[in-house]
């Protein structure tokens, strides 16, 4: 497998990072995850904006221009021949020695990335996943895509000990979003979700299913909401890179309406199919 280190795309065997790497020690740094599909980065822009935002609200500076980086990323699905799958690539803040927490001056950022080949997965999207509920017990700047998820490793570890696809967030009884996804739910035939504030990440996957919902005039509210009301949508999906709109039908062993994928998912779903090139 090719990985990306740096501006080179070399064998996975080849590549080393310092453990004086700041993203190593402090999890300084960013990432993003792009789906690729037929051989295409879906959302290419929106997750490249995402990724320039989250580095200037970290003051990173970035070692590539845009167009530089977007090079890289596609020269290393192709060096591996992906056509269905996604891209993880992250910039951490670079080597420091000796290991100081106050940002250093001067030192160059790092890029590396590599990927990973599947198909999507269909007989999830009908059939959809069971979820448990956990504290959302992460930092307050959860709208930057950072390196920094021992929070969110916590909370799918005590799905994943379960057999649950996901754990939803929530701090005090107010839902925030999953452990790496983005939550919405449908009460009469109104979508929610949580508002984009510094408690969620802004979700790519969320844009394109705002876009289909705004499309399909389904009313829509971006506003918190509590367990309870969690518990008596007739709804809820889980978005994100992996899981495009997947419907939730299961939460803390309950169902979700009928416990099966409801009216509004699957019209989110077909819609968000048509963004597929
Ligand atoms: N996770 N919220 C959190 C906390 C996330 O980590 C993610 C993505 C999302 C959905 O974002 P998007 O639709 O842009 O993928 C929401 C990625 C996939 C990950 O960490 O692997």
């Amino acid at each position: 497998m090719k990985v990306l280190v740096k501006d080179q795309i070399i064998n996975s065997a080849d590549a080393n990072v310092s453990i004086s790497d700041r993203g190593y020690q402090f999890g300084d740094g960013i990432y993003e995850v792009i789906r690729v599909l037929n051989g295409k980065l879906f959302t290419e822009k929106e997750h490249m904006d995402r990724f320039y935002s989250s580095a200037e609200k970290m003051d990173l500076v970035m070692p590539y221009d845009r167009e530089k980086l977007t090079t890289l990323i596609y020269d290393l699905i192709k060096a591996n021949n992906v056509v269905d799958g996604h891209v993880y690539f992250q910039l951490t803040r670079g080597v420091q020695e000796p290991r100081n927490h106050a940002f250093p001056d001067n030192v160059e950022a790092v890029l590396t990335g590599h990927t990973k080949i599947y198909k999507r997965d269909l007989a999830m999207l009908e059939e959809g996943v069971s979820t448990v509920t956990a504290d959302d017990v992460r930092w307050l700047r959860c709208d930057i895509k950072t390196l920094n998820l021992i929070g969110n490793c916590m909370a799918k570890t005590k799905a994943a000990k379960v057999g649950a696809e996901e754990a939803i967030l929530h701090r005090d009884g107010l839902v925030t979003e999953c452990s790496a996804s983005t939550l919405l739910i449908v009460k009469d035939g109104v979508v929610k979700t949580h508002p984009l504030t510094n408690l969620v990440l802004p979700g790519i996957t969320r844009m394109v299913i705002m876009d289909a919902i705004a499309d399909a005039n389904i009313p829509v509210k971006e506003e918190a909401f509590m367990l309870d009301e969690l518990f008596q949508a007739d709804e809820a999906i889980l978005a994100s890179t992996g899981h495009d709109a997947t419907p939730i039908i299961e939460i803390d062993g309950k169902p979700v309406g009928n416990g099966k994928r409801g009216p509004i998912t699957a019209e989110i779903q077909r819609r968000y199919d048509l963004r597929i090139e």
